[in-house]
């Protein structure tokens, strides 16, 4: 048994990080132990945990499991969950209320939990004292080892807790398999090292680790092989790319690079303003294949809250760079993320923000009200905002966020644009899609369309999405 603890969780040591290249084999006593099983996996959170599931399916399908829609067909439930905010924590709790109830008449169905909130102190121990229903808890640090951890808990018929609190290693050799075959995640790097006193990332994801350029490149080029069209090159803070290296490497040097393999499409999340430099812009701008949409955080306008949450930016130095890419990047797309009621924030704190909405007119943007999360700073500062006074802040934030996303979306009204077609509409008999620019459009195609970027005619918009039309 391993439990995670916090306070291992925050070290962070000048040591190397270790490249692991063949690390991961599934046990020749755990091969066929799914044969004529099936598995169910829910996960929450950001694309990084998206990912994640792909390599856990893909180890599942190692050990012979096949996939489940539902969970009551499943014969092992997992659970990949996000600790970001409290509501990921009720969501799981709720979830495990029916996975007991499952378990009542199905005793051998196994339960486990991963992802963010496993590597959370707190919720392992509610989880090892309550919930005798979940039979494995494994971290974001040791995916690849799922087959020694199940055999464990199988073979010794009791919970078992293996998450390590560690700075993380980069493993190379993980399988994975994809949700899509015509788009695809990327890690780039791992873990953060930012510390925004409101995050829980850094804890649970290790120190910020950068693939190596060459192991990015090649598995980049070998999707394009197997006909890929995009790839979306992920990381916590995708800029600081590199800097962890020791090498004269950058993000820029890395977009650049994946620009020359020729996929078609290439985007990257998430953007921290800090490290935003203007060779990655120089670059941005001019490879067609790097996509004009820039995931680019604010969190809030006012300098002074800007500074309790660690962000190390101004709102003046932010707008600048803001206004640089617009300049540059002709066309460009740029959403945000903003949280409300950090404490302390004042009402006129709270017009900073939106001062900033109004004068980016973000083609979307995240809203948050702020949730503390034990062991970052922020859930020690005094908070004395009423919850209604949270809501009504998130409630005028999002209308005006809202209104300038609709204002984006209409200059599409007529316009054709190319899209990605990468699946089915959720209406029958259209296919959906995104454009260059990220937006979501349901488009009138024929089947044979899909995986192809087109160009479609915008019929009609949305606040969320648009119709279209090939052309
Ligand atoms: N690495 C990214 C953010 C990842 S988390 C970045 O630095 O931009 C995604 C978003 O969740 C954050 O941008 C922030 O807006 C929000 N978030 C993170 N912690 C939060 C908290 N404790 N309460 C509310 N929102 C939070
Ligand atoms: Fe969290 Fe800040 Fe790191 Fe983003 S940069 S993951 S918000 S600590
Ligand atoms: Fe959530 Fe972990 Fe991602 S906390 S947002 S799943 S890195």
């Amino acid at each position: 048994m391993n439990l995670p603890n916090l306070k291992d969780a925050k070290v962070r040591t000048k040591c190397k990080t270790r490249i692991i290249r063949d690390d991961y084999k599934v046990p020749d006593s755990m091969k066929n132990i799914g044969k004529g099983k099936k598995y169910y996996l829910k996960t929450y959170g950001c694309q990084m945990n998206v990912h994640d599931s792909e390599n856990i399916s893909a180890i599942l399908e190692d050990m012979g499991f096949t996939k489940s829609d539902t969970m009551e067909d499943a014969d092992i439930i997992l659970l990949n969950t996000c600790a970001i905010r409290e509501n990921a924590h009720n969501k799981m709790f709720g979830f495990l209320g029916r996975v007991k109830h499952l378990k009542e008449s199905r005793k051998d169905i196994i339960c486990g939990i991963c992802g963010c909130m496993a590597q959370e102190e707190s919720v392992v121990e509610e989880l090892r004292g309550k919930y005798k229903c979940v039979d494995i808890i494994f971290g974001t640090h040791n995916i690849h080892k799922l087959p020694n951890i199940l055999e464990e808990s199988l073979k010794n018929q009791k919970q078992e807790v293996e998450v390590y609190s560690i700075e993380g290693n980069v493993y190379e050799n993980i399988p994975v398999k994809r949700d899509s075959k015509v788009k695809a995640w990327v890690n780039i790097m791992y873990g953060c090292d930012k510390f925004c006193t409101y995050c829980i990332v850094p804890y649970t994801r290790g120190k910020q680790r950068s693939r190596m350029p060459e192991d990015i490149i090649n598995e980049v080029k070998e999707l394009v092989e197997s006909g890929y069209k995009e790839v979306t090159l992920l990381g916590q803070n995708v800029n600081a790319y590199g800097k962890d290296l020791g090498i004269d490497y950058t993000m820029g040097d890395l977009l650049e690079d994946t620009a020359k393999t020729k996929i078609d499409r290439i985007r990257f999340v998430t953007s921290h303003p800090w490290d935003f430099d203007d060779k990655m812009i120089d670059v941005i701008a001019k490879y067609d294949n790097i996509m004009p949409y820039i995931h680019l955080p604010l969190q809030s306008g006012s300098d002074r809250i800007l500074k309790l949450m660690g962000r190390r930016y101004t709102k003046e130095k932010y707008l600048e760079l803001f206004n640089k890419l617009k300049k540059k990047i002709p066309n460009c797309a740029i959403t945000t993320d903003i949280i409300v009621a950090f404490p302390g924030e004042t009402e006129e704190d709270f017009q900073d923000t939106l001062d900033v909405v109004n004068t980016c007119k973000y083609d979307s943007a995240f809203t948050f009200i702020y949730s503390p999360r034990i062991g970052t700073p922020g859930a020690l500062m005094e908070n004395k905002l009423s919850e209604k006074e949270k809501n009504e802040r998130l409630y005028k934030l999002n209308e005006v966020v809202n209104k300038y996303a609709n204002e984006a979306n209409r200059k599409y009204l007529g316009k054709v644009v190319p899209v990605l077609l990468e699946g089915e509409s959720e209406k029958k008999g259209r296919l959906m899609g995104y454009t260059d620019t990220m937006k979501l459009v349901n488009v009138e195609a024929d089947y044979k369309y899909l995986g192809k970027v087109v160009n479609v005619k915008i019929t009609a918009v949305k606040t969320w999405s648009m119709d279209g039309k090939i052309v």
